[in-house]
């Protein structure tokens, strides 16, 4: 957002600040806000990563995005581009262009970069739905998807989500194309491939519902303990934290599954979090506050809890998100509003950077 904007908008909010009892990134927070620093500045004072999921569309068009997302996250992972589908369009064609001005925008600004994703039962190219490969021909389109994008951004990716929710909602492996044709193999064998390619990046297995402790976060858990003792080349778990005023997994649980999995040497990584709203009870501010809490309460876990390293948030701007919304029942799961104003959740994300 241009300078003036971001002045104007702080004026507003310190006067709003004046009216307004203290809760967790009310909007009465906005002068202490920008008095102790964006999000990363606060992340950088403590070595931690804050990042948010970029879209190459309003990147290229948008300034506001473009600065506010530079102003306040030390980390970037594109939301779509470097997909199978959207980066590996034709079986002969690779398609590197908005990936690599995602890739090109955080260097320029000092941030790192989260791959997203090698393996995944959506967004594949129609080459790959429609064909009817044998499994020696599957698992070497895979090696060859998985060499060249992840040689061709060697050194330049932090962490890459190499396989993207393997597991079902029952606890079993999805019965995809990869487990289908190749069989349960191709897990060990995508992390093994990225490892070659770039030895350096870390290697993470990542999921949605399996933040708390539950099925999904058991069969996680045994799938990656599994790994580890096969001596596969994995780093971490992804816990994306896609969840809803409904039914948030409680703190301590997401803390305990977040020690477990630190206890197979193992790190953390929130990835994609953001909070549905559209099925809250009360008014508009407070489904807003309770959605603040909830960001807060997410992320002062992974800060105080040793393996958690970074906290993504699925975009960053409620002007830009994959959340759907029924007729009537807008939706507003992110830390900015569509016009680039702070939301309660943005200062409560900033109260859990900055208490140590
Ligand atoms: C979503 C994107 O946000 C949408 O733009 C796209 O249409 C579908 O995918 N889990 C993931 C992400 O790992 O890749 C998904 O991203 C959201 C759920």
């Amino acid at each position: 957002m241009s300078k003036v904007r971001y002045v104007i908008l702080v004026s507003l909010m310190v006067v709003l600040s004046a009216c307004g009892t203290v809760l967790h990134g009310s909007a009465g927070r906005a002068t202490e806000i920008v008095e102790r620093g964006s999000l990363r500045d606060l992340a950088v004072a403590r070595g931690f990563y804050i990042g948010a999921a970029v879209a190459f569309a309003p990147l290229s068009a948008n300034e506001e995005y473009r600065d506010t997302l530079k102003r306040e996250f030390n980390m970037v992972v594109p939301e779509n581009a470097m997909k199978m589908g959207p980066i590996h369009p034709q079986p002969t064609t690779y398609s590197f262009g908005a990936a690599d001005a995602i890739v090109k925008f955080a260097e320029a600004n000092g941030m790192k970069v989260r791959g997203h994703n090698l393996v995944w039962h959506e967004q594949m190219p129609e080459w790959i739905k429609g064909g009817k490969f044998t499994r020696d021909e599957l698992l070497n389109i895979l090696h060859d998807h998985i060499k060249t994008v992840v040689e061709h951004y060697k050194g330049r990716i932090l962490a890459w989500d190499v396989v993207n929710e393997a597991i079902g909602d029952s606890g079993a492996l999805r019965n995809d194309v990869w487990l289908s044709v190749i069989g349960p193999d191709y897990i060990d064998n995508a992390f093994r491939w990225a490892h070659e390619a770039d030895p350096k990046a870390k290697l993470f297995y990542n999921d949605y519902g399996g933040e708390g402790m539950n099925g999904k976060s058991n069969a996680i858990y045994t799938l990656v303990k599994g790994m580890k003792e096969r001596g596969v080349p994995i780093d971490g778990v992804g816990l994306q934290m896609h969840i809803s005023l409904n039914n948030p997994p409680s703190a301590d649980a997401v803390q305990a599954n977040i020690e477990r999995i630190g206890a197979l040497g193992l790190q953390v990584h929130i990835t994609e979090m953001d909070v549905k709203i559209q099925d809250g009870a009360g008014t508009l501010d407070e489904k807003l506050a309770a959605q603040a809490q909830l960001y807060y309460d997410m992320a002062s876990v992974c800060l105080k809890t040793d393996p958690c390293k970074a906290f993504l948030t699925w975009g960053f701007t409620d002007q830009y998100t994959w959340i759907t919304s029924p007729p009537g029942r807008p939706d507003a799961p992110l830390l900015f509003d569509k016009t680039y104003a702070f939301k309660p959740a943005y200062g409560a994300l900033g109260d859990a950077l900055a208490e140590r």
